[in-house]
């Protein structure tokens, strides 16, 4: 009898320094490779997962091409080497953009997922309506800047006056990660649209995206 198991192709690994629950994801679902991935194909694959096409798409493709443009390094030569050979998913821990602390504090450094964190995240939210009817603790955009606002103050005293520079610029950072999330995860429209806490919990545990941005992944 065939071993079905061995012709099965392995799961990729995802490094535990590639702290990103997105990314994370992206190689998991064999979307991106899980150690260099050059810029303009890692814009074109997260670009997709937002859905928007035309002048929005493009915008959103410039953001993510200069977020993963520093990722590894600010130097001239990561610069340099960011731009040619791409973006390095397995290093990016203690790099420009790891906040050391100062984020949901869901995955620590060894990729383990926090669950008491996940149920804290949940705290800054409310029920939301699903549009298929069902009720869900989702958070809106601004449950979302009281849950980033409480991660940046519990950082606080807790470190060096080098990380007291640093913390200077997690703010702005901060803009691109849970609200970007919320963008293109979130269910419901306008005031009302919310991210929702169980496909967070998916997110970071088994590093699945919702059906509906595989479809947008795979189109
Ligand atoms: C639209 C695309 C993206 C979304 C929605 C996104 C979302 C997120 C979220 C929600 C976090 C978790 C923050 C926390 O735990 O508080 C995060 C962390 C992180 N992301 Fe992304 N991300 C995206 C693209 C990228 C790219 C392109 C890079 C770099 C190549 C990157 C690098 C990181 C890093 C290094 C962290 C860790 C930050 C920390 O621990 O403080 N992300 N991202």
């Amino acid at each position: 009898m065939p071993d079905l198991a061995a012709r099965e192709a392995p799961a990729p690994q995802v490094s535990p320094d590639n702290p990103c629950p997105f990314l994370r994801a992206l190689v998991a679902g064999n979307h991106v490779g899980s150690h260099v991935v050059p810029l303009p194909e890692l814009t074109r694959t997260i670009d997709r997962t937002t859905g928007k096409t035309g002048l929005p798409a493009l915008i959103a493709g410039v953001q993510i091409f200069l977020v993963a443009q520093i990722a590894n390094g600010l130097g001239p030569l990561s610069q340099l080497r960011s731009l040619i050979k791409g973006a390095i998913l397995d290093e990016l821990r203690n790099g420009p953009l790891d906040k050391h602390g100062a984020g949901s504090r869901i995955l620590d450094q060894h990729a383990v997922v926090h669950e008491d964190e996940i149920t804290r995240l949940a705290t800054f939210g409310k029920d939301y309506k699903s549009p298929d009817g069902s009720v869900e603790r989702g958070l809106s955009a601004s449950d979302i800047k009281a849950f980033m606002a409480a991660n940046f103050q519990r950082s606080k005293d807790e470190h060096s006056w080098t990380y007291a520079i640093r913390r200077c610029y997690y703010p702005l950072l901060m803009l691109g990660e849970w609200p970007v999330l919320l963008d293109i995860m979130g269910k419901g429209e306008g005031r009302d649209r919310y991210l929702s806490v169980a496909e967070v919990r998916t997110l970071f545990v088994e590093r699945r995206f919702p059906d509906r941005i595989v479809a947008l992944l795979n189109r």
